[in-house]
């Protein structure tokens, strides 16, 4: 089975086939970063009309290079939300397209279980149940993964994302957009003694987050510091260590209230060195297994895509002719697919 997996919801086109058997056997990613870093954020229209340009060449090349005919694939997987909607329907219209022409199945993905199966893509895959951390550009949320489909949100930020405050603060610093690769690179030559940032919502029980008061902290911080040469890197260290320092507290909490024994973590931010290191000290002090994607599947790619579209085309599931985009799509609605035949 081969599946061809297209991700549109924001400002990466991306493209992949995933063959059964031999994984991901062709990917072509295009970012559209450079575009928005004059903004400071993703502008919305800019990154529709990238999409339009971009996709078809991206298509062509990957089955070009792959030497796959249209004809050789077995379903069209496409990301049918949650993201910017104008982005969204690019992608989905091209899958259709695709699908209907070659007469094979498409199916649209939840954008978020992607990245939650990105681990899988690992030679070294985690098996279900695990506890997951995704933490991307738009959320931030502690989900129990019983199975494929079966998702329980522990915990999640009831304000801003992880991803979001990383490019918030790296836009008060004065740093490129994406902000979370800058603020790592910054944070490198920070002192970790200089600032402490508070740790939101750790002084209580519960799973849930918050950033955007850490946020208001770090800008209150920026205001009123010295301008020394070092003062900028500083506060990347203490901004990246308050943060990790809250993924930490609250994954230990939900390792030990679940009991589970391996924790994914998945999403842009999961990119990050820091959180990296920081979260891998849970596996001896609870004895569990920490799984992340490699660093080219932790922001938006096509692989997750072209991977969740084949575990759930595989046993039959595909979309209806009535075409939908879902901006905004909770991920607690998506279901175990159903085995046909
Ligand atoms: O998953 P993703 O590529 O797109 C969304 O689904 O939103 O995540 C993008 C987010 C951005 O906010 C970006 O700043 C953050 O992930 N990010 C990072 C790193 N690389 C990307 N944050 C911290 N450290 C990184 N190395
Ligand atoms: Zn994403």
């Amino acid at each position: 089975m081969r599946i061809i997996g297209i991700e549109t919801s924001c400002d990466e086109t991306g493209v992949a086939v995933f063959e059964e058997g031999r994984g991901i056997i062709v990917e072509r990613l295009f970012s559209q970063a450079p575009v928005h870093a004059a903004y400071g954020g993703v502008v919305p229209e800019l990154a529709s009309r990238d999409h339009v340009r971009k996709l078809v060449p991206l298509v062509r090349e990957a089955l070009a290079d792959a030497s796959v005919d249209v004809d050789a694939l077995d379903g069209v997987a496409y990301t049918a939300g949650p993201g910017l909607a104008g982005a969204l329907v690019v992608g989905a219209c091209f899958a259709r397209a695709v699908a209907w022409g070659a007469q094979i199945p498409a199916l649209g993905i939840h954008h978020m279980e992607g990245h939650l199966l990105a681990p899988m893509l690992l030679e070294d895959s985690p098996e279900m149940p695990f506890l997951a951390l995704l933490v991307s550009g738009g959320h931030t949320l502690l989900v129990d993964v019983e199975g494929l489909g079966r998702y329980k949100i522990l915990g999640e930020s009831l304000d801003d994302a992880a991803g979001e405050a990383f490019d918030k603060v790296a836009k008060m610093l004065g740093l490129g957009y994406p902000g979370g690769p800058a603020i790592e690179k910054l944070a490198l030559s920070g002192d970790s003694k200089r600032f402490h940032f508070p740790r939101p919502m750790t002084d209580r029980p519960g799973l849930d987050m918050s950033f955007s008061g850490l946020k208001t902290y770090v800008m209150n911080i920026i205001r009123d510091m010295p301008n020394d040469t070092n003062a900028k890197a500083d506060v990347a260290r203490a901004f990246s260590d308050a943060i990790c320092d809250t993924f930490v507290i609250k994954c230990s909490r939900a390792l030990q209230n679940t009991g589970r024994k391996r924790l994914v973590v998945a999403g842009g931010v999961s990119a990050n060195t820091d959180l990296r290191a920081r979260l891998r000290t849970l596996e001896q002090r609870y004895d569990v297994t920490v799984y992340f994607p490699p660093i080219r599947y932790a922001t938006d790619n096509g692989a997750m895509i072209a991977y969740a579209g084949y575990r759930r085309l595989r046993v039959g599931e595909h979309d209806i002719s009535e075409f939908k985009v879902r901006p905004r799509w909770p991920i607690t609605e998506l279901r175990a697919p159903v085995k046909v035949g």
